[in-house]
């Protein structure tokens, strides 16, 4: 089975880009971390993608103020760092069309919760934590879908469940399900490097 070259996505912590790249080294996924692109200069995740080694380019509207331009770079890059799937991983800006074409149903992104709930504008880091506690969930989860021209919109191609505790925190509750996305992202790209999952 031919290694899959992954391109990451990230805005800010990159801990589920680290696990997966930490499961690259130690074999338990047969890929390899291509590249690294952030919107954000000042992310924990690039200081990730340098101490890995990962190529790493920062590029926003502010490098490229023209947002054709921005995307069609951003496909390049993914082109020549000949990427086969693309990882959104906690990135907060939406995908451009040259690069949703040219990706068509290979990018993948997780979100923190059972889409279609909990989804969508607005929706994004303690933000649907809070939302959740505030309905009086007792149970979130977690989703990995494919990526269209809407957040978190496209096909959902796994899910886990995670219970709501008594006494839940918003900050609680990000913290675990956090814990379950580093794992579930890492067992679902295993999943579709092993054919088990189609996408
Ligand atoms: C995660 O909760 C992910 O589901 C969401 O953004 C967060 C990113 O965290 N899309 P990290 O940057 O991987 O630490």
């Amino acid at each position: 089975m031919k290694q899959l070259k992954l391109g990451f996505f990230t805005s800010h912590g990159g801990s589920n880009m680290q696990a997966i790249i930490d499961a690259c080294k130690t074999k338990k996924l047969n890929m390899k971390a291509a590249i690294v692109i952030s919107n954000n200069s000042k992310s924990k995740a690039i200081k990730r993608a340098k101490a890995e080694d990962i190529p790493c380019y920062h590029l926003n509207s502010k490098t490229h103020p023209n947002s054709d331009e921005l995307d069609a770079i951003i496909t390049k890059k993914l082109i020549e760092h000949e990427v086969d799937l693309v990882i959104l991983a906690g990135y907060m800006r939406k995908i451009g069309p040259k690069t949703l074409n040219k990706f068509k149903g290979k990018i993948l992104n997780i979100h923190p919760a059972l889409l279609p709930k909990y989804g969508g504008k607005g929706f994004y880091g303690i933000y649907v934590h809070e939302s959740v506690i505030n309905n009086n969930e007792t149970e979130t989860g977690v989703t990995i879908h494919l990526v269209d021209g809407k957040y978190d919109h496209g096909k959902t191609i796994n899910q886990i469940r995670v219970k709501v505790l008594k006494n839940e925190t918003p900050e609680s509750l990000q913290k675990r399900v956090l814990t379950h996305e580093h794992k579930f992202f890492v067992d679902t790209l295993r999943k579709i490097s092993a054919g088990e999952i189609e996408i």
